[in-house]
């Protein structure tokens, strides 16, 4: 097989975001304010605080103003909400985005219903997940899925009629990313930690889908040949950021694959934007209707 597409995030994350920072310099150029997006992080896990990072900085290159906050690892579900109910109402903030995973004592599922729909930039309420079901487009998709649809898209990659299948059921990715696979007609295959072969279920993968956090779990005899191999996948093994991909073995098989680091990672952040900025959007015009004169 020849050497395969190198599906990288960097080169329509570059394209993209120049889009998101042209159409922001447009809006602010008539005398609207910026686009805001709040971005809460709870505790010290250093994984999580590279991310956040890297989110704010991408937020400030497209010129979207970011809000920080770092709360203690201590900190109760119901200061949290608190947190989450002040920024509901801050006129300034378009988009609230509490980084996963937070510490046991918390309760994710309250604090994921306590951001308002329309701020949920994140697409993990069950009203912006419900819109992904029913194919509505005003709703968020989280920025995962989104970031692999819009890589796909580049690539010029359409998943119509194919067989996908993804590798991990987990809420932020395999699961949403499902739906929109399926949104994009494609034959849509799960397979999650109770799968009994995976071997046989990847085999028949057009795109396989790795999303499960297990270093270079998929193997060179795992994938059909021509398979195109999307990896969300990022771990640390020996020092080294990993994909649950075994990329050197697997590529000479795959048509396409993506490189990790630099290939969904930046697709995420870039998604994370493009919600963002629909979000403002939504809200500037909803407040430009409230405010005009009958
Ligand atoms: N943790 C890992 N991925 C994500 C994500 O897309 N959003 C949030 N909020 N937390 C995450």
């Amino acid at each position: 097989m020849n050497d395969p597409l190198i599906l990288s995030g960097k080169e329509p994350s570059q394209k993209i975001r120049g889009e998101i920072r042209k159409e922001i310099e447009e809006l602010t150029s008539s005398g609207l304010r910026r686009p805001g997006l709040a971005v809460i992080l709870v505790g010290d896990d250093p994984a999580s605080q590279i991310y956040v990072n890297n989110k704010i900085k991408a937020c400030k290159k497209v010129g979207i103003e970011s809000f920080f906050y770092k709360l203690s690892s201590n900190i109760t579900t119901e200061e949290l909400l608190e947190t989450v109910a002040e920024l509901n109402s801050r006129e300034e903030v378009d988009g609230i985005l509490v980084q996963l995973p937070l510490p046991e004592h918390i309760d994710q599922e309250e604090v994921i219903l306590s951001i308002h729909p329309d701020k949920d930039v994140d697409g993990f309420h069950p009203q912006n997940m419900g819109k992904l079901v029913a194919r509505m487009e005003n709703g968020f998709i989280p920025c995962t899925p989104l970031g692999i649809d819009l890589l796909l898209k580049h690539y010029r990659i359409d998943p119509k009629g194919k067989d996908v299948v993804i590798v991990g059921a987990g809420f932020i990715v395999g699961r949403p990313l499902s739906l929109l696979m399926l949104w994009r007609d494609a034959t849509v295959t799960v397979c999650h930690i109770h799968t009994r072969d995976l071997k046989k279920h990847t085999l028949g993968a057009d795109i396989l889908i790795s999303a499960t956090g297990v270093p270079h779990l998929i193997k060179e005899d795992m994938i059909k040949e021509g398979a195109v191999v999307i990896d969300v996948g990022i771990s640390k093994v020996d020092g080294k950021i990993v994909g649950d991909v075994d990329f050197e073995n697997v590529k000479h098989k795959a048509s396409a694959i993506t490189p990790v680091p630099g290939g969904v990672g930046p697709m995420t952040v870039t998604g994370l934007l493009l919600n963002t900025l629909k979000a403002y959007k939504k809200r500037i015009k909803a407040h430009s209707t409230s405010t005009m004169k009958p």
